[in-house]
């Protein structure tokens, strides 16, 4: 991996674009479950920036689970395995489920996820929320029902993504030019 330094990233959403989209997301959440209470996944290490912003304007009742998946190791790019390092859930029948993830990129942890919850649990409804959407390197066909914001190929960092493990704690959401990290 490179030593990647802070003034090489450049800023793609800034925190005010962030923290404003995420309210709009929230908005149509609580439109459409009303009053009905949801168990809200968070998906760690990436998603928990988001997922911690997130609940906070939702204003039906929730309970929050948080599990870990990693597809990546040390690289900038998917090993094409998803792990489950650790994915212990309560029952969830009957229960709506919304899955808080940072980003789909190839589709394959998003999949991995609903299998998942679909093979164990008879839900009420499962719905899937991310803060970016790579549509472009989609290899398996999964979608968001909720994004933030669409971006092209880019590996981007910041606001709980992580390069090498670094950078989660940006306030904004930024890249890297290929060359730097290649
Ligand atoms: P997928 O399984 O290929 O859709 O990738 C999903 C996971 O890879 C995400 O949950 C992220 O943790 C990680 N990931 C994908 N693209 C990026 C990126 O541009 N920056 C940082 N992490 C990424
Ligand atoms: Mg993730």
């Amino acid at each position: 991996m490179k030593n990647v330094k802070l003034s090489d990233i450049k800023v793609l959403f800034d925190e005010t674009t962030i923290q404003n989209r995420i309210k709009e997301v929230a908005s149509k959440l609580n439109d459409s479950y009303k009053d009905e209470e949801v168990c809200v996944i968070c998906v760690l290490k990436g998603a928990v920036m988001f997922a911690t912003d997130l609940v906070k304007s939702l204003t039906m009742p929730l309970t929050m689970e948080f599990i870990r998946l990693s597809s990546y190791g040390h690289s900038t790019s998917t090993s094409g395995k998803v792990n489950a390092v650790d994915i212990k859930l309560p029952d969830l029948t009957d229960k709506n489920v919304l899955i808080v993830e940072d980003i789909i990129d190839t589709g394959l942890t998003a999949k991995f996820l609903l299998d998942f919850i679909a093979s164990n649990f008879r839900t009420k409804s499962t719905k899937f929320v991310s803060l970016l959407d790579k549509k472009c390197s989609r290899q398996v066909d999964v979608k968001s029902d909720e994004y933030c914001f669409e971006i092209d190929d880019k590996f981007v960092v910041g606001y709980g993504l992580d390069y090498d493990g670094k950078f989660r704690n940006l306030r904004f959401i930024g890249y890297a030019d290929k060359s730097i990290l290649k």
